[in-house]
């Protein structure tokens, strides 16, 4: 497998919509893909956004944001439906892991039916820890996952 990554820029945003709304398209209930230009620019800022290569071609996205060497938020792990099932999300998830391995804390929400997506961060060792309803105000309820550092 030859998994790359790549910072997503601003000049990145139609990339990164599209990779998000692919991905979304099997499961909308499971992830909620940002659709404006704003929304998206935000979420670069907001964000470390990084495209997920397969030698050249972007597959796919992880996201995450930082408070110091506190605490570390998971925003977005998505794969494209032509990619999935190849151990994509997996690897891109311990790539992520790499990245903040310094970090005490990392915390991520994951809808309770996305057995695929949960299946990811309980591998990489992240523990349920609570489960809030309606968390994005979509009606939807979500578990709340932590991973503590050691
Ligand atoms: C969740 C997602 C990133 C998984 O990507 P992926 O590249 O298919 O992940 P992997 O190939 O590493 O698969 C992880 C595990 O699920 C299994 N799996 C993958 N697709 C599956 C499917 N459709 N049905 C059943 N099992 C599946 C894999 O076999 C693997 O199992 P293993 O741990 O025993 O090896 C991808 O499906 C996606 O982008 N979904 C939409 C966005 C989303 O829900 N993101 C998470 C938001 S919190």
């Amino acid at each position: 497998m030859s998994l790359s990554y790549r910072k997503a820029t601003e000049n990145d945003w139609e990339l990164v919509r599209d990779l998000e709304k692919e991905a979304a398209s099997v499961s909308p209930r499971f992830f909620l893909a940002y659709e404006s230009e704003k929304e998206i620019k935000d979420y670069l800022q907001k964000d470390q956004v990084f495209l997920v290569m397969e030698d050249e071609q972007p597959v796919g996205t992880v996201a995450f944001n930082t408070k110091g060497q506190e605490l570390a938020h998971i925003d977005g792990l998505a794969i494209v439906p032509s990619c999935t099932g190849k151990g994509y999300g997996t690897e891109a998830m311990r790539w992520v892991m790499d990245q903040i391995q310094n970090i005490k804390k990392a915390e991520l929400v994951v809808h309770p039916q996305n057995s695929v997506a949960l299946r990811i961060y309980l591998k990489v060792g992240f523990k349920i820890i609570g489960w809030k309803d309606n968390y994005f105000g979509d009606g939807e309820p979500r578990l709340e996952l932590v991973k503590k550092e050691g």
